[in-house]
């Protein structure tokens, strides 16, 4: 197997893992607590706040990993609010924010 083909291979784990532990209903009550005073109680934003109900899974993550390792934007407010999160509670707010439409 090419080194490129494990990195793939290491990336869908990366995704997949989360996924399959994730819990909607603890994800719905820490983003209550957590995120809701700024995204909305069904993610829908406003003004000042993006819109994140209907994200996919893996765009979700994505922009929670990398506001936590910096590479996404230097929003104080949201990087503080990311860095907050383990990789099960980002896994739960992915699944609960992918129920939203
Ligand atoms: C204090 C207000 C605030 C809180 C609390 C907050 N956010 Fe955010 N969030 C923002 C702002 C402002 C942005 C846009 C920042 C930027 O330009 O990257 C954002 C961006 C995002 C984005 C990317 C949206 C896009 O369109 O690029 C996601 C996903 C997100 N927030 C999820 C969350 C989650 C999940 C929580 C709770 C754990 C949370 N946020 C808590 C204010 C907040």
């Amino acid at each position: 197997m090419s080194k490129s083909t494990l990195a793939a291979l290491a990336a869908c784990f990366l995704f997949i893992a989360p996924a399959q532990a994730a819990d909607v209903a603890a994800g719905k009550a820490l983003a209550d607590d957590e995120c809701a005073d700024c995204h909305g109680e069904d993610g829908t934003g406003d003004d000042d706040n993006p819109a994140i109900n209907g994200w996919t899974v893996e765009k979700f993550t994505k922009a929670m990993k990398e506001y936590q390792d910096g590479t996404r934007t230097k929003n104080s407010k949201m990087v503080k609010a990311a860095k907050k999160l383990d990789a099960a509670q980002i896994a739960d707010l992915a699944a609960y924010y992918a129920t939203l439409k």
